[in-house]
């Protein structure tokens, strides 16, 4: 049996995800030879650290009961500098304008040789090829397929499952606010605003939903795309954004009666990344609804492959994050 000790830093809603998904999946990680110990759980108030495995459902409980999970007053950055383990979970909220605690706690764990599997988006669209680059100089593993799409997935689908494969574009949802509230507006004749506030009760929108409706979330995906698939060096600024803060229930309206819906659509080729609303054919596979994301991949030897699947969400979430632990760890 291979012990990984991790941390979980960050114990919002996607850390609690990853705790829960630990304790349902325990016997599963077993079977397969890993015996994955959590030895600290930090929030912003503090940590639970045990060297021997903290009790998860002890955790959760205390998170909901108390708001926090800190026993102790440390932060991650500190966890990460201090304490002997050999994976960071790091999953605290992103910023996409400084990197935020994020970026630091990746850049300390490489500096240790520690591996990281992350769902913060802000640290890879803003420096994407030093994270990349700094884990590689330290023999890190870094993974990150929880950043775009939730649980979609779309990076290591692309990466590994199409190897071999020229990808030319890759286009899609990539933003279940968005997403929603298109749909809910077309439903309900209503204007934007007066859906946004009902799509920020889904718990999925950014802590600034300006981010979701103005395409910078889909965009900063497009970028993390962008790098990772492939091989680009881009940044934010690469990007041509529209939101949909200009689409109006009757545009909506006339499109579907002339059958199509207008959806927020992100794409990324070698020569183009671009988000805007589009129309699209109300039986075309990019037509989900609700707060689904969808992503097609126009590839050189099988065509269009088109996955959907939930972008967002506690345990959603958690499941691009476990599975990221597993490749890493099953391949050693
Ligand atoms: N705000 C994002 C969304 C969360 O609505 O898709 C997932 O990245």
């Amino acid at each position: 049996m291979k012990t990984v000790r991790c941390s979980i830093i960050g114990f919002g809603a996607i850390g609690q995800g990853v705790a829960e998904v630990l304790l349902m999946k325990k016997e599963y990680l077993e079977n397969m030879g890993l015996d994955v110990r959590v030895i600290a759980v930090v929030d912003s108030k503090g940590a639970t650290l045990s060297p021997e495995g903290v009790n998860l459902a002890d955790c959760l409980a205390r998170k909901r009961e108390k708001g926090t999970v800190a026993l102790e007053k440390i932060t991650g950055l500190e966890v990460i500098k201090s304490i002997d383990h050999e994976l960071v979970i790091e999953t605290t909220p992103t910023n996409i304008e400084t990197g935020g605690a994020g970026l630091q706690n990746m850049l300390a764990a490489f500096e240790k040789g520690l591996d990281v599997v992350t769902s913060n988006k802000g640290p890879l669209t803003l420096n994407y090829r030093d994270l990349v680059e700094t884990a590689k100089a330290a023999g890190s593993k870094f993974r990150f397929e929880a950043t775009v799409g939730g649980s979609m997935p779309v990076i290591n689908f692309a990466k590994e499952v199409l190897a071999g494969n020229n990808i030319r574009s890759v286009k899609g949802i990539l933003n279940g606010t968005c997403n929603y509230i298109l749909t809910r507006m077309l439903e309900e004749r209503a204007s934007y605003t007066d859906i946004l506030a009902e799509s920020m009760e889904l718990g999925i929108a950014e802590t600034d939903p300006t981010y979701d409706v103005e395409g910078i979330d889909t965009a900063c995906k497009l970028v993390i795309l962008a790098n990772a698939i492939f091989g680009l060096d881009t940044t934010y600024g690469d990007v041509d954004v529209t939101g949909i803060t200009k689409i109006t229930p009757e545009a909506l309206e006339m499109a579907y009666e002339n059958g199509h819906v207008i959806k927020l659509i992100g794409e990324v080729s070698r020569d183009r990344i671009h988000v805007a609303p589009r129309l699209v054919p109300i039986n075309h596979p990019l037509a989900v609804g609700g707060t689904l994301n969808v992503a097609s991949l126009d590839t050189e030897l099988a065509g269009e492959i088109t996955v959907t699947g939930r972008g967002a969400g506690s345990v959603e979430t958690a499941s691009a994050i476990l599975s990221d632990l597993v490749s890493i760890y099953r391949e050693q």
